[in-house]
């Protein structure tokens, strides 16, 4: 039987971790799961350092772009030989298997996941159980919130919002340069639709960010002055709505691309060409 005690200063007096009666840890349990399978995929495929380009139609996975080490040059994929490295080559190809191929877009992209309001909850939740649910009780004696290191950092998600803008209009290039044909010239196969539908739907998290509103629309004092910063305002709050789906949606668009490309590229399957 639950007793709710006489009312206390700072939070009602629950005997029981909850009152809820419903399945709440299916959520925690679910993020968790689906959460550490994703880390351990893309931990694997970034320090892999093969089977990321396909040549012959400019593919490129995401979890390798811009591909910055020298192995990104010469690739060779069934006979046919081609540059990944579109933006410069700097890493030595002894840094094979210790530093992602993408150096420099890997930490950033971690960052802004990791400092992303919907990731927040989820990973709070899931991984802290700080708290595992609403209205269940945390086993942490202490709420410090995020004004303390390390979490104070999370404050510094706007910066990395402008870092994954730059990244995903990047990727915007690979997947443009996707739509390449066997003889040269304009092609389409199903690697070009993955890797388009993977960038949109990536356009679709970022600029969904509670960040980018605030970029947008923030620190006005009127809109009736600033009628085009209103209608952007207006598009990103809509995007906005549907934040954590994108943010979910995205964890797999990346994985299945990323997988695809793996799969061409390592000869195992051949791309299902639709032109050229
Ligand atoms: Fe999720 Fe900014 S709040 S990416």
């Amino acid at each position: 039987m639950s007793t709710v005690e006489a009312p206390d200063k700072a939070r009602a007096r629950i005997r029981e971790r909850t009152l809820r009666t419903d399945n709440w840890r299916v959520y925690p349990i679910t993020t968790l799961v689906i959460f550490t399978a994703w880390v351990v995929y893309a931990t694997v495929r970034a320090f892999w350092g093969a089977a990321f380009y396909v040549p012959e139609y400019h593919y490129l996975t995401p979890f390798y772009s811009p591909c910055l080490n020298e192995i990104c040059n010469n690739v060779t994929v069934n006979g046919v030989t081609g540059d990944a490295g579109e933006f410069g080559t700097f890493l030595p190809s002894w840094t094979r298997g210790w530093i992602p191929f993408a150096a420099l877009s890997l930490p950033f992209l971690l960052l802004f996941r990791l400092t992303c309001y919907y990731y927040r909850k989820a990973y709070y939740r899931s991984y802290w159980a700080s708290p595992p649910a609403c209205a269940v009780a945390e086993p942490h004696k202490k709420y410090t919130g995020e004004r303390r290191f390390p979490l104070i950092g999370q404050n510094l998600h706007r910066y990395f919002w402008m870092a994954a803008f730059v990244i995903s209009l990047i990727n915007t290039y690979d997947a443009v340069r996707a739509f390449h044909g066997k003889d040269g010239g304009f092609g389409i196969g199903l690697g070009s639709i993955i890797l388009l539908a993977n960038v949109i739907l990536l356009w679709g998290y970022t600029l969904s960010c509670h960040s980018c509103r605030h970029i947008v629309g923030g620190r006005l004092k009127n809109f009736s002055k600033h009628p085009f910063r209103y209608r952007m305002w207006g598009w990103v709050s809509k995007l906005n709505e549907r934040h954590g789906q994108y943010a979910l949606i995205t964890l797999g668009s990346l994985v299945v691309a990323d997988l695809y490309v793996a799969l061409v590229a390592s000869e195992t399957i051949s791309d299902l060409r639709f032109f050229n």
